[in-house]
This record gives C-alpha cells, sequence and structure tokens, in this order.
C-alpha cells in the first residue's frame, strides 16, 4: 500500500512510503488544519465570471429583449439572473475574450433600432445586432450586485476610443461622453472598478510579440483615467497557458504601470491541443477522467512558477493575478454550431472547478481574481439554456458550495493521502482548500478525485475547538453524470452523511468522484 503526502496543500511531490502489506481497503486520510495560522483574505472575486459575445452566452443566455415571451427585467432573462445571484458573483467580465479587440463600443449605444450590426469575426460570422451594449452590460452588473470588468480594444481600437469609454462611463462632469452617456438615459456615472488593456494580444488580440504588447499597453493604459473618485485596476494581458517568456518581459516592461496580470488557462482531457482533439464532453472513459484531472492539477505548478517572475518584478505583491479565463473546453455539442463553443457539462467538470477553485484559494496571496469560462451556454457553462429553459450543471454546484470561501482567510492544510492510480501514472486521491469565514466558521472543500473509491478521512483543526461539523456532497452514480432539460437534477447537492465528532476530531467518508464543503463550529 502506498501512501502519497502533502503538507501545506499546495502540491508539492509526494513522500512515497511503503507501509506493510498490501490492502484493498482505503486508510483513513489524515488532515489537520491550522486555524492557529490564517493567512491572506481569499477575495471574492476568485469566483469571478466571464461573458462574451460568443454563441448564445449573451444572446438567449443573458438577454431575450424587453418585448420577448420569456420573463425579463429590462431584457435581461430573470431565471438566469436569480440563479446567478444565487451564487453571489463578485465581478463579470465583457465583452470578451477574443471578441472584445473587434468590439467597437460605440455600436453598443443609444437606440438599438439604430445601433449598427457588425460580423461577428472570431466566433462564427454571425450578425452581432449590438442589442446588448454598455448599458445593458451595467445594468445586468448593478442587478448582479457585481463588480464591472470591462476588457477593452488594443487590437483594432484606438487609445481615443478607449479613453472615451472610460470617461463615457465613470466621469460625472460635463463633458461630450458624459453627456452622451446623460443623453442615452443613464444621468449619473457607474463604478468601473476592473478594466483590461487587450484580451490575448499574442493571438486574436492582435497576434504581437511581448515586447510589442508592452509598448502598446504603456500607451494606451496612460489614456484610461480615473474619473469622479472611479478608481480603475487596470489588468495586462498575460499568456494563455504556459508561456513564461510573455510573463516575463511583460512584467518585465510594465509592472509599474499596471494593478494586475492577467493569465488564460484552460483544460482538456488527454491534454493535447489539435484543432479537433479535444474530446467529448460526455462520451469519455476513465482514462478520459483521470487526464482531466491530472491536468487540472498542474495548474497549481503554472501558477508557482509565475508567481515567481512576477516575485522577481514585485516582490511587494502590488500587483496581483487574474486567472480571467479558465476552465474545460470540449468539442461543441454535436449538432450545434461549432464556433459557439456550447457544452454540455459532466460531473467530470465539477471535480475540476472543485480543484482549480482549491489551487486559487490557496494561491490567494498573488490571484485576486478568477473568472470561469463562461457564464452561460459557453464551455464550462454554469447555466443552459433553450427557450424558456434553463437547467444548472455540476459546476454550477460547486460555485454554489464554495462561495463560503468568498472573503474568508486562507487556513493551511496538511493532508495526508492515498494515491489515485491509473495505468502506470497517480495523483493524489484528495484535493483540498480550506477558510475561515468571517462567520467564525472554519469551511472546508474536498475533492475526491478516484472515481472508484470511498475516501475514510480524518480531520483535526488546531487552535479552533470543534463543536459540530456538517457538510453537503456533489457526487452521481457515474463519471459521466450530467444535468438535461429533461432531467435537470441528476447532479445536484445533498447532505453529506455519516459526519461524526468525537474527541474534538472529525472523522467521515467522502464518496467515490465526489465534492465536498464541510462546515465546521465551535
Ligand atoms: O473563451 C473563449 C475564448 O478563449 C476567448 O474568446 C479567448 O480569449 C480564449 O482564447
Amino acid at each position: 500500500m502506498k501512501e502519497s503526502k502533502r503538507r501545506g496543500g499546495i502540491g508539492k511531490p509526494g513522500i512515497l512510503l511503503m507501509v506493510g502489506l498490501l490492502s484493498a481497503a482505503a486508510w483513513p486520510a489524515q488532515l489537520t488544519i491550522r486555524a492557529d495560522q490564517p493567512k491572506d483574505t481569499i477575495a471574492p472575486e476568485i469566483y469571478g465570471h466571464f461573458s462574451e459575445h460568443l454563441g448564445r452566452c449573451i444572446y438567449d443566455g443573458i438577454w431575450v429583449g424587453e418585448d420577448s415571451p420569456i420573463p425579463n427585467i429590462r431584457g435581461i432573462r430573470t431565471d438566469v439572473l436569480e440563479a446567478l445571484k444565487a451564487l453571489n458573483i463578485p465581478v463579470l467580465r465583457w465583452p470578451g475574450g477574443c471578441f472584445a479587440d473587434e468590439y467597437h463600443w460605440k455600436e453598443g449605444i443609444g437606440p438599438r433600432d439604430r445601433r449598427p450590426k457588425m460580423v461577428n469575426t472570431h466566433w462564427g460570422m454571425v450578425t452581432e445586432t449590438n442589442a446588448f451594449g454598455t448599458h445593458e452590460f451595467l445594468d445586468l452588473c448593478e442587478l448582479l450586485g457585481c463588480q464591472a470588468y470591462i476588457a477593452g480594444n488594443v487590437g483594432s481600437g484606438t487609445v481615443e476610443e478607449m479613453q472615451d469609454w472610460v470617461e463615457y462611463m465613470t466621469f460625472d462632469g460635463d463633458s461630450e461622453m458624459a453627456n452622451l452617456r446623460r443623453a442615452n438615459g443613464r444621468e449619473k456615472p457607474w463604478k468601473v472598478k476592473y478594466f483590461g488593456i487587450g484580451n490575448e494580444n499574442w493571438g486574436c488580440g492582435g497576434n504581437m510579440t511581448p515586447e510589442y504588447y508592452s509598448d502598446l499597453f504603456k500607451r494606451y493604459a496612460t489614456y484610461v483615467r480615473n474619473y469622479s473618485g472611479n478608481q480603475i485596476v487596470k489588468i495586462a494581458c498575460g499568456p494563455g497557458g504556459i508561456d513564461y517568456n510573455w510573463t516575463e518581459v511583460v512584467m518585465k516592461n510594465c509592472h509599474r504601470h499596471m494593478d494586475a496580470l492577467a493569465q488564460h488557462y484552460y483544460v482538456r482531457g488527454t491534454g493535447t491541443w489539435g484543432p479537433n482533439e479535444k474530446g467529448s464532453a460526455t462520451q469519455f472513459d476513465e482514462k478520459e477522467w483521470f487526464a482531466l484531472m491530472k491536468n487540472s492539477l498542474e495548474v497549481d505548478e503554472v501558477i508557482r512558477k509565475v508567481k515567481e517572475i512576477m516575485d522577481k518584478y514585485d516582490p511587494r505583491k502590488r500587483v496581483a493575478l487574474f486567472v480571467d479565463e479558465w476552465g474545460t473546453w470540449w468539442d461543441a455539442e454535436p449538432g450545434t454550431n461549432p464556433g459557439f463553443l456550447y457544452q454540455q457539462n459532466t460531473l467530470r467538470d465539477a471535480l475540476s472547478a472543485g480543484i482549480f477553485l482549491n489551487i486559487f484559494n490557496r494561491h490567494c496571496d498573488r490571484v485576486r481574481m478568477a473568472n470561469i469560462a463562461q457564464t452561460v451556454n459557453v464551455l464550462q457553462a454554469m447555466i443552459l439554456t433553450e427557450g424558456n429553459k434553463m437547467v444548472l450543471t455540476p459546476t454550477y454546484h460547486v460555485f454554489e458550495m464554495y462561495k463560503v470561501h468568498q472573503g474568508g482567510r486562507l487556513l493551511p492544510t496538511e493532508l495526508t493521502c492515498e494515491d489515485y492510480g491509473f495505468n502506470n501514472q497517480k495523483v493524489p486521491a484528495l484535493h483540498v482548500s480550506a477558510s475561515k469565514g468571517k462567520d467564525g466558521a472554519v469551511y472546508v472543500s474536498i475533492c475526491n478525485l478516484n472515481p472508484n473509491q470511498p475516501a475514510p478521512l480524518n480531520c483535526n483543526v488546531e487552535g479552533f475547538k470543534i463543536g459540530s461539523a456538517t457538510g453537503r456532497v456533489l457526487t452521481a452514480e457515474t463519471m459521466q453524470a450530467h444535468n438535461t432539460f429533461e432531467k435537470p437534477n441528476t447532479v445536484k447537492p445533498a447532505p453529506l452523511d455519516g459526519i461524526q465528532v468525537k474527541d474534538g476530531k472529525i472523522s467521515l467518508t467522502l464518496p467515490a468522484r465526489s465534492v465536498s464543503v464541510l462546515k465546521i463550529v465551535q
């Protein structure tokens, strides 16, 4: 029997110990939570979202228009709004993605029937009506009670256009842009906290070198002004996946001018990036399950290396790391437009989300925002819609369960657990993060990556007198389980039974292929 030991909860290579006789029964994992050593605050923005003008994310998914028979508030569908509100969404990024660098904001203001149409060249060459623009997006943010994160156009837009946009949204005084906003029905400026200077400018945002982008970043960022008390967090474009050279060059050249560096990180089963090799969202076997678990865990190492580079230029950690696009990316659902990136979402996606969020929590000293891609009907969505119907995905439930970490203090963890092996590879079977909530409770999120074996767990909390513990669990009969419009509740959270508290320690069993969140109180 092999024991894999993970200390500090941040995935150092395991220490293998041969401990006697082979046995089929799982030995209890041991988790120690250090409530006596609270670390940084877990920024609520780690639980952020991203909505692009892509496929049916904005149109159908969020915006149906005021005249739609689908119930809506000023054109925004009510069912989706209510479901998103239940997640306490802290921040929403818009309008792209790749769309951001061909978006000209002035086409999306004023009377809707007079807004010019454009071609969405990145996503299916469809006609973009511009019905959903700046006012509609900021109205959505106000309805959700979240911060706005706007991605500006560097690839095909001008400096003046970007400057005007910020002035239009945020200036309270007498100016052409502020008066144009008023003429379009909004007297008071909005608060816009986050502004991205381009998106993926190494690719769809202009195919630039990091040196060229650095110069453009500084030029554009100069004119992104703080008007009328609005304080903008300026975000520089970072790499997609692994490109440490991009990170190095942009940090070296621009760290004094930026408040955050973006990083994108998508995962899929086999880890290959061929155009048609992403694999099916729902038809997969254990090899693909294992590959996704392993690929998801690897983001930890990537963040570590990015942090090392950032530490070199910004040892005081003034500049945040925003993982402002992340998630699983599968082949589009058969029968749908491949340019719309519509995919189903199974228990496998939920496990991947649980791992990512644990990792972001554990790196909260530098990672201060993350935005899963995307909110509705695109990639690893929270919500799928079809006409007036809506279904919540397993990933939605992970966000709902994990929201207790928002704004808590990270607690270090020491975990000793079995490995989950497949063929001749292995990963630790359990993955965890913990926080001390503002309400004084300790919250622990634990993923059991093993699709076949439940995991008994003993847990103690240093510096905290355990009174009682409760839990919720997300699991299902199969790895491929997902929610459909016909069966929307196949995967949904349930109470985690069998939690025992004795002599100040907790024992429980985590079901195979599950995501659990425990609440421990004094
Ligand atoms: O989220 C889909 C696309 O993925 C975004 O538009 C782009 O930024 C990334 O490549």
